[in-house]
């Protein structure tokens, strides 16, 4: 008998039964009342989640990369000045693209493990020309890094107050509060694969007002499929056509948010806290220690340091073999740690067999 593996990797994550169901419903048309009234409610229940009352909800094929360069694109013309608070690897990639779009990134650059400092970021932006764009992560999935997101956008409104905030929510949305309108962020992205607990492909921007004015101001920008004017009449009317929807995911993607608000949104939390505190705690007692500072941890993963004498890819290897799927660490980190994914529908008893799996490897290494 052979089990499903174990997806412990912070993302993909896996995705439920009910969902799988969904996405093996019969195909249905892109432009039909069916499928209008899917993406109506997508963009309710991401409005919901991301925490705002009237932001316009994008939701097309592609990943998370693609709804970073959207959000850039869309809001910045090439010269500007981006200023990008990087705490690791997806923080630097949103100054690759503005690079690659020929804008002008100024970065802080976080030390990994750590968070920003509020003065330096103050300081940054108080230096040199008022940035168009400010851009940050919620949670990096490199470093484990929870960014501290009201404080970040209070500091930027108070430095550059025209400035369009973009957050990147790609390992957040769906396993921790969010609170666009609050914190007043432009631009809320993220992608299916992660706490939404979807397969991946499917790009999601939620947008401000002030960011759409913003995109208009722009005029023409250096993007077709990622220029979210072109989209803006089929946002507003699913049933107009601009490209091709990916259906059977935004099928998928309607059903597990029903499921996410059928367990109600602080008891999803509050779960992802503990699954958190569990994996942390019971790893904690096999040597592993987070890398990420005490003070940033996420909910939704865990970065966390090998313990003497433990190798990297024999742990790996051999959870896998017991049928647990976890991550290595990235960049800086490489080979020195593991990164465990606990986001989504992930449970007490998932992150048991998590940690039995790690126990069972280094007992046999022992
Ligand atoms: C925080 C964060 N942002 C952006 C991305 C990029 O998303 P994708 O791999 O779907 O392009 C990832 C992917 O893991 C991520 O973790």
């Amino acid at each position: 008998m052979t089990t499903t593996p174990l997806l412990m990797i912070p993302g993909p994550t896996p995705v439920a039964p009910g969902v799988l169901a969904a996405l093996a419903e019969p195909v249905r048309s892109h432009t039909g009342p069916e499928n209008a009234a899917t993406m109506i409610r997508i963009q309710e229940g991401i409005r919901r989640l991301v925490g705002s009352a009237g932001a316009r909800v994008h939701c097309f094929a592609g990943a998370g990369t693609l709804a970073m360069e959207a959000a850039i694109v869309n809001h910045a013309a090439p010269g500007d000045r981006v200023v990008v608070v990087s705490h690791g690897y997806f923080g630097d990639r949103f100054t690759e693209i503005a690079g690659a779009l020929g804008m002008r990134p100024d970065v802080l650059q976080v030390e990994w493990g750590q968070r920003a400092d509020q003065d330096a970021l103050r300081g940054l932006l108080e230096n040199g020309n008022p940035p168009a764009l400010v851009c940050f992560t919620h949670v990096d999935t490199s470093s484990g890094v929870l960014a501290d997101c009201a404080a970040t956008a209070a500091t930027v409104r108070a430095a550059a107050t025209d400035a369009v905030i973009v957050l990147d929510g790609v390992c957040a949305t769906g396993g921790i509060e969010e609170a666009m309108d609050d914190w007043d962020v432009d631009v809320l992205l993220t992608g299916a694969q992660k706490a939404l607990s979807v397969p991946p492909g499917l790009a999601l921007l939620a947008i401000s007002a002030r960011a759409r004015s913003r995109r208009s101001a722009l005029g023409d920008i250096r993007a077709y499929y990622a220029d979210l004017h072109r989209w803006d009449a089929s946002v507003d009317d699913p049933r107009k056509y601009f490209s091709t929807h990916s259906v059977s995911l935004l099928r998928a993607l309607e059903a597990s948010l029903e499921a996410i608000f059928a367990e109600g949104l602080p008891e999803r939390y509050e779960r992802h806290r503990r699954v958190a505190a569990m994996i942390r705690d019971g790893m904690g007692e096999l040597g592993f220690e987070p890398l990420t500072d005490p003070a940033a941890l996420a909910p939704t993963l865990s970065v966390l340091a090998l313990p003497d004498g433990a190798d990297d890819a024999r742990l790996r290897a051999g959870m896998a073999e017991r049928g647990v799927v976890i991550a290595g660490c990235l960049g800086p980190w490489a080979g020195r740690g593991v990164r465990i994914g606990h986001m989504g529908t992930v449970t007490e008893a998932q992150a048991a067999r998590t940690i039995d799996a790690a126990a069972a490897v280094l007992g046999a290494h022992a």
